[in-house]
């Protein structure tokens, strides 16, 4: 009693309680040093031809917030928004404090942090740029699975916030929803994890809340065709070019009458085994399915109404590259618990590549047992910029 808290942590109360359990001062120190903070350093660049957070190895965190613009809202408060983004994202994910920066140390170990810029459909209408929006720059068709909760759908501009650490990843967003806030509003926030860095090899493939190994037979940025169907290039809408597109479905599952299956029924409905995504026609992960194989009473191995048998692409143009985050949220009232998969795509073209695989499965996956759209939203995906430029420049002028 009397002594202050700042005189304990002063009079190395901390060593002394370590030395104690038999550690002398200098081990504690030499033990704090130990700790390695070559990840926490990482960076990501952020200028370029492309956004980053795209093509880059998924983060373990990832947080996608959408904001509204004013109804009011015109060209000068879009450019307003994407400038002060461009140069406070420039900075954050170099390990430098935002511009008006209120918390500085908070941003001293980027962990790889990536800010990416969405545009929503309205922002061509309110920058009167309508006839450079590409038509599938709107909201989705609507299918007869979905459950679309307002909370989670729509909105004018999107910041996709990734980063290895949660801690530089919530002070970006906070820093970037203050510096927009007369000109923006947040609307939804959907919070997203993977595996933690270190947890699991590099480049393992992650583990979605069902526990199905899910992202094998994505494209990858190493492939060539990665650009071509990732990163738009066309005459039409030329100032997207190095840009793309992202479809954000939030995909509620449910977990509670998952439970009620089997281990083998579950691997019937994605055509793969649990225990290390192999097809049941394969032995490894990444062993080519057979859909075509049978069992000895003429069955087929992998089931057609199996999710990978009607989600995979029927002709070239129809892939597109899944860097979804897993969700894990408090459960309302009664229910055991709210997990699912913010499922984020990136496409050159949304109607040629990623709805023909979205109807296919709307019409029928016997996934969609277990599975519910939640949220849907669509945003244009600007290319990168160079130092002295801004995102959405070469739309908004
Ligand atoms: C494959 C899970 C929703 C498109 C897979 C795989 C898993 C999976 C575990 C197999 C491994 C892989 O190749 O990634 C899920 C879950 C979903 C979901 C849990 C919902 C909660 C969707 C949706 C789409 C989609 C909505 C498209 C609109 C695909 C595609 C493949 C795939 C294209 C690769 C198929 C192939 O070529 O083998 N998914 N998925 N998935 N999924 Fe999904």
């Amino acid at each position: 009693s009397g002594v202050s808290r700042r005189h304990i942590l002063a009079s190395g109360a901390l060593a002394a309680g370590a030395a104690g359990l038999g550690w002398g001062t200098r081990d504690v120190v030499a033990r704090a040093n130990d700790v390695d903070t070559a990840q926490g350093s990482s960076t990501v660049p952020f200028y370029g031809e492309h956004q980053a957070g795209i093509a880059t190895p998924p983060q373990a965190w990832g947080t996608f917030v959408a904001f509204d613009l004013p109804s009011q809202a015109q060209r000068g408060d879009v450019v307003g928004v994407l400038t002060a983004w461009t140069e406070d994202a420039a900075r954050l994910t170099q390990g430098k404090p935002g511009l008006a920066d209120l918390e500085p140390e908070l941003a001293a170990n980027p962990s790889r942090l990536t800010v990416t810029i969405g545009l929503g459909p309205r922002v061509f209408a309110v920058t009167g740029t309508e006839q450079h929006r590409p038509p599938w720059i709107a909201p989705l068709p609507s299918f007869d699975i979905d459950e679309l909760d307002e909370k989670f759908t729509g909105g004018d501009l999107l910041l996709q916030v990734c980063a290895d650490d949660p801690v530089p990843m919530a002070h970006a967003i906070r820093v970037l929803s203050r510096s927009v806030k007369t000109r923006a509003t947040v609307r939804w926030v959907q919070r997203g994890f993977r595996d933690a860095r270190g947890s699991v090899p590099e480049g393992a493939t992650m583990r979605n809340l069902m526990g199905q190994v899910d992202g094998t037979n994505n494209l990858s940025p190493k492939e060539p065709d990665f650009g071509r169907l990732v990163w738009h290039n066309s005459t039409q809408y030329a100032w997207l070019n190095g840009g793309t597109s992202m479809v954000v479905r939030r995909i509620e599952m449910e977990l509670d009458t998952w439970d009620e299956l089997g281990r083998n029924d579950r691997e019937l409905s994605m055509g793969r085994t649990l225990v290390n995504g192999a097809p049941l026609t394969g032995k490894d992960e990444h062993d080519e399915p057979d859909f075509d194989a049978k069992d000895r009473f003429g069955i087929p191995v992998i089931p057609p109404s199996s999710h990978i048998a009607r989600a995979r692409a029927l002709h070239p143009d129809e892939e597109f590259f899944r860097r979804a985050y897993n969700y894990d949220d408090p459960p309302s009232p009664g229910q055991v618990s709210n997990s699912g998969l913010i499922f984020a795509t990136f496409q050159a073209d949304i109607e040629k590549q990623f709805l023909p695989i979205q109807r296919r499965l709307a019409e029928f996956d016997v996934l969609n047992e277990w599975t519910t759209p939640v949220g849907s939203a669509v945003f244009a995906i600007p290319p990168g910029c160079e130092q002295g430029d801004f995102i959405g420049r070469p739309l908004t002028g």
